[in-house]
Formats: structure tokens, C-alpha cells, sequence
């Protein structure tokens, strides 16, 4: 059986993600995911939170919650919106993991004992009252460039201007106001990647399949020099993972934690480990998708981000893998994404402009998303979310197209052939030319959705679906039971056979897009989920129940959208 290892990039854990970022890694991932496993392939999906670094610590310091207690109410959080948009992960983990601990500490040991770790002496902004060295953007002050006296110690957010946090005039600390500020010296981990240039450039020549917009980013890096620069891999922070060399302390890091770009790849391993402990499995059963020594060889690995993630996954982490001098499954296939804009303007977190995960499902069914996001992923360029175009792709395809004909088709032949709320699909007639070219259209047609799902061409593979639901409207329009039904009702029986065929068809090439709707057509048809070989609109015969299921997709109107427009057009 072959198998597929996938992961989605995992989301910082401080706050609910908004539809730009749902689209750029897990829901992708997770089309993917459902497509494999209904191809036959054994998959391990896995995702997590993405739990250190300042941003974490700063969110739980705005909400005023200890940040560990912060993060694992964010993971419930999250898990629950994942859960909510059917997002199929086999675990959704925690990058504060005691696995991810240990493995990140086993990491920094094995890359210092093969030299590419190296200590570097630097100065830093101390704060006296905190009692702690300040990153960055915790030291505040005055502008030396604009005078604004709010300026942070990365960056001016009024002019822009990029700083360093000795340019500030009078510089205090973000967390306590204190103006008790030192320089201090301390020594920080460098991870040694340049001395990794060559391998990583064999290593991401030799990958001849990957999409455009994934080797043109990491090579850019590589040959900018700017991504495979030697990178500091540990912080002054309170929270995050304890610098260790494996088990053993590391002598003059006391108090240091690795950098949140060091550990939050290595949890997508670490994940198999939480998930085989979840599970009640053994350490081999989550080796053997991780370990070439273990049997990963056989697996096909597969990622999902957005792209500027991409540098970090094409350059940072196989440094990390590569360098351990050890086995590790490295990525076969990356699939990456650019933006998904809002309404003429930027979804953004720290604005909160746009649909977050929560405020979507509170208005729709996660189908209704899915569908609109996946066949409007930005793969080739970004795209834009705009109502307009939201309601128009909801009422069209899944409304009109698929929905009405799954109605249309099911009440018709209960009312003909039916007897009270019983239906059942009907005897007579013998299949003629239109079956036939429905047959053949639908073969081609599957074959192309098909060549575009292997591909993970998402927006393709969206519209050959759309294609075959199309098929089955038309072949209804044509063959047009319930004019036949008049003066040939064995021909008309024949006819709704045929395309109550198509249902659990439809349900299981469909269920990858909007797995809900897909449950509600098989339960309609007593049908389970088998990925067709051949196109056969027989298999249902004469006498097989079904129901008419409830209104699969309703249309949104002009009010609500006009309503909907309204309430998202300002900031959460
Ligand atoms: O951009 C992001 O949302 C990061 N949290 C992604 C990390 S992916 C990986 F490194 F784990
Ligand atoms: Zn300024």
C-alpha cells in the first residue's frame, strides 16, 4: 500500500486564523489528504500549534494568562475550528510537546558534535527591573529618524525605518516601562548553514517535479547568500524549548531557549511521536514514517505553506536534518501558495481585517467555505475573496449545479415512481447512445480530475469536478425523464436510474472538496465511499432505496450578503 506522509505548515498559536491563512496550508493539505486516502494510500496528516517565540508570549501578556496556559487554551481553540472545518488531521499537536522538547534538544546536540554549531558573543539590551534580557521588539522609546515615541527596538512602525535597539532615545522596557536599561554581553547558538551550501544545493537541483513558485523562492535564498547565512538559534526568552545538548545541560546557556523557527519544523516529527503515543502505538510505528532506516524510503512526503514559509522549509530545516548526519525523511513534494487578498485590501491578523476560521463557521457550513477557497486557491498568483464572487460561486456551482441536481433527480423519482416517502430506484428501460456518451464524458472527465489531484492543481482539479457535476445536469436536460414520463416511463425510469447513479459518484469524487455534503449524498443513497475504476452507472440497480436528502447547499442572497459585507468590512 503506499503511503503518504503530509504536513501543513503549523499556525502560530497566538490567535484564531483568519481564511488566508486556512488556505494557504491546512485546508489544501487537507484536500490532499482525503484525496490519498481515497485513493487507497495509507496517510499520516499531521499539524500542530505553533507555540514559542514573542508573539506567543506577548499575546498571553495581552490576555493576561500565564503563556502556557494561554497556549493550551489557544490549541483548544484551534482544534475545535480545525475540527469544525472537517480539517482530517491524524493529530493536531503542540510544538511545546515533551516530544518536540527532546527532539529539538537531540537536534541541537547531534549538529554541535558534527561542528555546525558555533557560540557567538553579542550585545543585548538587559533590563534591570524585569530581571531578563529584552528581544528586540520588547525594548521601546522615541524615533531617532521620526521622533515618534512609540518606536519598537526592530523597526519604527511610524516611518518605517528599520532600528536596532541601542538607536532609541530614551529606551525603556515593553513589559514593565523601566528605563533601567544595560548592555549586557551574552553568548547565543549560531547554526553553521553555509557550511551545508553545497549539499542543499544538490539537494534542491535534484528535485525536478517541484512547482515554479517553490524552487524559484529556494533559490533565490540560496543564491541571494541572504537565506543560508549562519542564524542564531536560541533566544533570551522564558518560554520555549530549554537549549540542551540532547540530555545534558549546555554550559553557558542557562536560562536560553531555542529560536521558535528552530523548533517548529522539527515538531512536524515530533507530531508522529505524539500521535503514535495517542494512539497507544510504539516508537516504530511513527519511525517507520520518519526514519529511512526505519522503512520511510517508501513514503511520499508532502508539505503545504504559504510562500514565506518556503525558505524556512527548503533551506532551514533540511539544513537542520541534513547536518544531524542522520537518517531523517526529507520533503518530496512541496506545494506552496501565495496570497489570498480581502476586499481590495490585505486579511490581516494584527488588524483583524477579513474572515477568521470562527466568525466563517458562524455563519455557513464549512462546505460552503471549502469549496469557495479551494477552487479559488492562489497557486499561479494571488487572488482576492470578495462576497460578490463568494455568493455567485456558492449559488452556481454548489447550489444550481450540484445541489439542484441531486433534488431534482431524487424527488422526481419519488414522486413517480415512489410510494409515499419510500422511493427506490425504479425499474425498466435499457441504457442507450446518451448513457453511453455520458459514460465516455464522465471517464475523460474523471481522468482529468484525477491528473489534477495527483498534481495537487487545486483550482484544475476544482473545475474538473465542477465539470462532472455539470455532466449530470446536462445529461438530465437532455434526456428529460419528466417529459418522457408522459409517453415512455420506462425509458424515464431507465433515465433516473442512470442519474441516481451518479450520486455516490458524485458524493465520493466530491468528498475531498466538501466532505459533509459528500456524507449526506452517500447516507441519502445507502452508499459507502469506493473510488471508481470505471465509470459504471449500473452498479445501484432497480429496487435499491435511497431518501431525498435535505437540501444539500441553500443559495445566498443579496440581503445577506449585503448584510455579511457590512458586518466583515471593518476590524474584529
Ligand atoms: O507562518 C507560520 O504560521 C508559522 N507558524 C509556520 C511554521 S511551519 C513549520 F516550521 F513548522
Ligand atoms: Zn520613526
Amino acid at each position: 500500500m503506499p503511503r503518504t506522509l503530509i504536513t501543513s505548515a503549523i499556525p502560530y498559536i497566538n490567535g484564531i486564523k483568519h481564511l488566508g491563512n486556512l488556505v494557504g496550508s491546512q485546508l489544501p493539505a487537507d484536500l490532499y489528504a482525503r484525496y490519498r486516502r481515497a485513493r487507497g494510500d495509507e496517510v499520516l496528516f499531521l499539524c500542530a500549534t505553533d507555540e514559542h517565540g514573542t508573539p506567543a508570549e506577548l499575546a498571553a501578556a495581552k490576555a493576561g494568562e500565564p503563556v502556557a496556559d494561554y497556549c493550551a487554551r489557544m490549541w483548544a481553540v484551534q482544534k475545535e475550528l480545525a475540527d469544525g472545518f472537517r480539517l482530517s488531521f491524524d493529530h493536531f499537536g503542540r510544538s511545546s510537546s515533551p516530544q518536540n522538547h527532546a527532539l529539538t534538544q537531540h537536534f541541537a546536540g547531534a549538529l554541535d558534535a558534527n561542528g555546525y554549531i558555533e557560540e557567538r558573543s553579542e550585545r543585548q539590551v538587559y533590563s534591570n527591573a524585569d530581571g531578563r534580557f529584552l528581544p528586540d521588539r520588547y525594548v521601546e522609546g522615541t524615533c531617532p529618524n521620526c521622533g515618534y515615541d512609540r518606536a519598537r527596538g526592530d523597526q519604527c512602525e511610524n516611518c518605517t525605518k528599520q532600528l536596532d535597539p541601542t538607536d532609541l532615545i530614551e529606551p525603556r522596557s515593553a513589559i514593565s516601562g523601566s528605563t533601567d536599561l544595560e548592555v549586557r554581553e551574552t553568548k547565543h547558538l549560531h547554526l553553521l548553514q553555509s557550511k551545508l551550501r553545497g549539499e542543499l544545493e544538490a539537494w534542491i537541483d535534484g528535485q525536478e517535479e517541484w512547482p515554479v513558485l517553490t524552487t524559484s523562492i529556494a533559490k533565490k535564498w540560496l543564491n541571494d547568500g541572504e537565506g543560508l547565512q549562519d542564524r542564531g538559534i536560541t533566544r533570551d526568552l522564558d518560554w520555549g524549548i530549554p537549549v540542551k545538548r540532547g540530555e545534558a545541560d549546555w554550559p553557558g546557556m542557562e536560562g536560553k531557549v531555542f529560536y521558535v523557527w528552530f523548533d517548529a519544523p522539527i515538531e512536524y516529527i515530533a507530531c508522529a511521536g505524539e500521535w503514535a503515543e495517542a494512539n497507544g502505538l510504539a516508537e516504530a510505528d511513527w519511525r517507520r514514517w520518519w526514519r529511512t532506516d526505519a522503512g520511510a524510503d517508501d513514503v511520499r512526503y508532502v508539505q503545504f505553506m504559504g510562500k514565506d514559509n518556503v525558505p524556512f522549509h527548503t533551506l532551514s530545516f533540511p539544513a537542520t536534518l541534513i547536518g544531524s548526519g542522520e537518517p531523517w525523511k526529507r520533503v518530496d513534494y512541496l506545494k506552496s501558495f501565495n496570497y489570498l487578498n480581502y476586499d481590495g485590501g490585505q486579511f490581516s491578523t494584527s488588524q483583524g481585517r477579513g474572515v477568521f476560521m470562527d466568525q466563517a463557521l458562524s455563519i455557513l457550513p464549512a462546505d460552503y467555505w471549502r469549496w469557495w477557497l479551494l477552487s479559488h486557491a492562489p497557486e499561479s498568483s494571488d487572488s482576492e475573496f470578495t462576497w460578490e464572487d463568494f455568493q455567485a460561486s456558492v449559488n452556481s456551482d454548489l447550489a444550481n449545479v450540484l445541489g439542484n441536481f441531486v433534488s431534482r433527480i431524487t424527488k422526481f423519482t419519488r414522486s413517480k415512481f415512489g410510494d409515499g416517502d419510500a422511493a427506490a430506484l425504479p425499474e425498466g428501460g435499457t441504457p442507450g447512445d446518451a448513457e453511453a456518451a455520458l459514460v465516455e464524458r464522465l471517464t475523460t472527465g474523471v481522468a482529468e480530475y484525477q491528473r489534477h489531484m495527483d498534481a495537487i492543481e487545486i483550482r484544475k482539479a476544482a473545475t474538473a469536478l465542477r465539470g462532472l457535476w455539470v455532466a449530470g445536469n446536462e445529461y438530465l436536460q437532455q434526456t428529460a425523464p419528466w417529459t418522457a414520463f408522459k409517453t415512455d416511463p420506462a425509458a424515464a425510469a431507465m433515465h433516473a436510474r442512470t442519474a441516481l447513479n451518479l450520486i455516490p459518484l458524485y458524493a465520493t469524487l466530491s468528498a475531498p472538496f466538501i466532505p459533509d455534503a459528500a456524507a449526506s449524498m452517500h447516507a441519502a443513497m445507502g452508499t459507502e465511499p469506493a473510488w471508481p475504476d470505471a465509470i459504471d452507472l449500473e452498479a445501484l440497480k432497480p429496487g435499491h432505496g435511497f431518501t431525498v436528502p435535505d437540501v444539500l447547499f441553500a443559495k445566498i442572497d443579496d440581503a445577506q450578503r449585503e448584510e455579511w459585507q457590512a458586518r466583515f468590512a471593518g476590524t474584529r
